[in-house]
C-alpha cells in the first residue's frame, strides 16, 4: 500500500503575524488587517505554508488583544470583518494557509457576558468563576492563587465579591463547567471555520479547567508560563480534554482539514502528548526548543524528546525558536549560556547586567534556524525572526504596555522587547511600517532599526533574510519528507543529525570542526563555509558520511 503523503500542517513552515506590529496599512502607528494584505506577497516569497495571526477580535488591549471583547469581528483599528475575510482569501490565492489565535482561557471585561456578570445577574456571574472573600469581612481573596502577570488571581468587585483572573484584571476567567460557554465556542469556531480559516492555535490551551472547588496551591509562588505548571490547581486539569474531544467533531465537520494547535504550558511531553490523542488537537507547541541555551548536548537532549514524545500519539514534533512573549533568540543568545533550560522571565530579569553581544546572538540564531529548519515536523517563524531582531531592552518605562510591567510591581519589564513594530525600509521613521514617514509607532523603534530593514536585507546577498529565503526553498526538496532524524557521532560540541541522504551540522563550541571529505556544502549559515565548520555556525550537507 502506498504510504500516504504528510497533511500540509505536518511538515509546514508557520510565520506569526503579531498583527500589531506587522505591517500599518492606515498609518496611525498601529499594524492592521491592511497592512498584512499589502505584505502578503513578502511572506509568499519568503516561502512559508502558513500564516498564524495572533488576536484580531476586538478588545480593550489590556493585554494586546488577549482581552477579547466580541470573537466574532475585527477590532477597529485593525480594520473590518469584510477586509479580514479579503485578507484570508488573498492568503490562500498565494497557497498560504491561515490560523486564527483562539482565546478560551478568559474574555475581556469589556465583553458582553462579563458586563452583564457585573450587573449582578446571578446566572450571568456564573460564567465566570465569582466567589466570596475569605476572613470576617470577606477582604481576602478567595485562594492563594498568583495572576501570571503578577500580584493576586483575583479582583474584588464593588459588591465586595471577586472574579479570577489568571492574567490581567482585564481578562476574567471563564468557567468551562457552564455549558454555555463550551457552546458559544463551538460555535464561534465554526463562524470562523465557515469564512474559510484553516485552524486555530489555542492560547493557554491547559487552563480552562479549574480544579474542583479551586483549592489553595501549596506553593503560592508568583505566576509564571514556564514554572507555575506543575501541580497548580489551575493547569493541565484532566477535564479539559472533553473539551477538545468536542472542538474536534466540530473541526472534521469541514473540508478541507481544519487543525489545533495548542498553546499548552505543561509540566512534561507525556503530560502534553495527552492534548494530542487523536479525537483531540493535532498539535502543540513543544517549547523546549526556545529555552534550549547555546550547548550542543542539551540541543540534541530536547530534540530527541520533543520526537520522541511526539512520536508516541502520531503527531508531528513542534519547533519554536521565539514568539511574542519571550525574549527574541539573536538575544537570548547575545549572552554567557547556562547549562540547562532558561525560563522565559529568568532570561528577562537575570541577564539585565551581562551586556549583550548582538553580533555573536545573531550569528547563533541564524545557526539555530538551519537547525530548526532541518527538522522533521512544523516549524514556527516569529516576525522578524527572518530579519535577526534583536530584543529592544532599554524601552524607556513610560511607553511600556505589557500589562506584565505595573502587575509585577514594575520589576518585569514584560514582553514588549521582542514586540517592536517591523522595519521594512531604512529610510526614516518608521521604516516602512506605516506609509506616512515621521508617524509614531505604537511601541518605539530604535534608530538603527532601518540596518535591519527588508528593504537594507534584499540588497545584501548574505543577509539572515535572503537565509531564510534559501533555507525554506531547499527545506522543501531536502528534508520536508526526509524521514527520522539519525544523529552522527562528531564531537562533543557539535550536534549533527542525517536525514534521508542529507545532514546538518551546528558548533556550539569554540573551536573549528573539520567536515567530511565526501560532502557538498548546501547551505551555511554564514558566508565562506566550506571545508571546515566554525564555532557558531550551521551547515547542511549533501550526502556523504563523516570520515573522521
Ligand atoms: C498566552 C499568550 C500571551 C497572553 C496570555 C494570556 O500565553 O501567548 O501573549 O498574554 O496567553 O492570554
Amino acid at each position: 500500500m502506498p504510504v500516504p503523503s504528510p497533511s500540509w500542517w505536518q511538515t509546514a513552515v508557520v510565520y506569526q503575524v503579531y498583527i500589531r506590529s506587522f505591517a500599518d496599512g492606515s498609518g496611525d502607528g498601529i499594524g492592521d488587517v491592511q497592512g498584512l494584505r499589502q505584505r502578503l506577497p513578502y511572506l509568499a516569497e519568503l516561502g512559508v505554508d502558513a500564516i498564524w495571526i495572533n488576536p484580531w477580535y476586538p478588545s480593550p488591549m489590556a493585554d494586546a488583544g488577549y482581552d477579547v471583547a466580541d470573537y466574532r469581528d475585527i477590532e477597529p483599528s485593525y480594520g473590518t470583518l469584510d477586509e479580514a475575510q479579503a485578507a484570508i482569501a488573498e492568503a490562500h490565492t498565494l497557497g498560504i494557509k491561515v490560523l486564527l489565535d483562539i482565546v478560551p482561557n478568559h474574555t475581556s471585561d469589556q465583553h458582553a457576558w462579563f458586563r452583564a456578570a457585573l450587573s449582578g445577574q446571578p446566572q450571568a456571574r456564573a460564567r465566570y468563576h465569582v466567589r466570596p472573600g475569605r476572613g470576617a469581612g470577606g477582604e481576602l481573596p478567595p485562594n492563594n492563587w498568583q495572576s501570571i502577570f503578577g500580584g493576586p488571581a483575583w479582583t474584588r468587585l464593588p459588591d465586595g465579591d471577586w472574579y479570577l483572573h489568571l492574567f490581567a484584571p482585564g481578562q476574567p476567567d471563564l468557567n468551562w463547567e457552564h455549558p454555555e460557554v463550551r457552546a458559544e465556542f463551538e460555535d464561534i469556531l465554526a463562524f470562523w471555520f465557515d469564512r474559510g480559516v484553516d485552524g486555530f492555535r489555542i492560547d493557554v490551551a491547559h487552563g480552562l479547567v479549574k480544579k474542583a472547588g479551586l483549592p489553595d496551591t501549596v506553593s503560592a509562588a508568583p505566576g509564571s508560563l514556564v514554572e507555575s505548571n506543575e501541580g497548580h490547581p489551575a493547569w493541565d486539569q484532566d477535564g479539559v480534554h472533553e473539551i477538545y474531544r468536542g472542538w474536534r467533531a466540530v473541526a472534521d465537520r469541514y473540508a478541507p482539514e481544519r487543525i489545533f494547535i495548542a498553546e499548552a504550558w505543561v509540566g512534561s511531553n507525556e503530560r502534553l502528548a495527552r492534548y494530542l490523542r487523536p479525537d483531540e488537537l493535532h498539535t502543540a507547541f513543544q517549547f523546549d526548543f526556545l529555552r534550549t541555551p547555546w550547548r550542543a548536548e542539551v540541543m540534541r537532549a530536547v530534540i530527541d524528546d520533543a520526537i520522541g514524545a511526539a512520536a508516541t500519539v502520531g503527531a508531528p514534533p513542534t519547533w519554536v525558536l521565539s514568539n511574542h512573549d519571550v525574549t527574541r533568540t539573536v538575544t537570548r543568545f547575545a549572552r554567557s549560556q547556562p547549562e540547562h533550560l532558561v525560563g522565559t522571565d529568568w532570561e528577562r530579569n537575570r541577564w539585565a547586567d551581562e551586556d549583550p553581544d548582538h553580533a555573536l546572538g545573531r550569528k547563533r540564531a541564524r545557526a539555530a534556524a538551519l537547525v530548526q529548519l532541518a527538522l522533521p515536523g512544523t516549524a514556527y517563524v516569529y516576525q522578524g525572526e527572518e530579519l535577526a531582531l534583536e530584543e529592544i531592552e532599554d524601552l524607556p518605562d513610560d511607553v511600556r504596555q505589557d500589562p506584565t510591567w505595573a502587575q509585577s510591581g514594575f520589576t518585569d519589564v514584560g514582553r514588549d522587547g521582542c514586540r517592536i513594530p517591523l522595519p521594512w525600509t531604512d529610510t526614516a521613521p518608521p521604516y516602512g511600517f506605516a506609509a506616512e514617514s515621521g508617524s509614531a509607532t505604537w511601541l518605539p523603534q530604535p534608530a538603527h532599526w532601518g540596518e535591519h530593514s527588508v528593504e537594507a536585507q534584499e540588497r545584501d546577498p548574505d543577509s539572515t533574510l535572503n537565509l531564510y529565503r534559501a533555507a525554506l526553498a531547499l527545506r522543501r526538496t531536502m528534508w520536508r519528507d526526509a524521514g527520522d532524524v539519525k544523529w552522527l557521532t562528531v564531537a562533543p560540541d557539535v550536534a549533527a543529525f542525517e536525514r534521508g541522504g542529507a545532514q546538518c551540522w551546528v558548533n556550539t563550541g569554540d573551536a573549528d570542526v573539520a567536515l567530511p571529505d565526501v560532502a557538498t556544502v548546501a547551505l551555511a549559515s554564514a558566508p565562506g563555509v566550506d571545508r571546515v565548520l566554525p564555532p557558531d555556525c550551521a551547515v547542511w550537507l549533501h550526502s556523504g558520511t563523516p570520515t573522521d
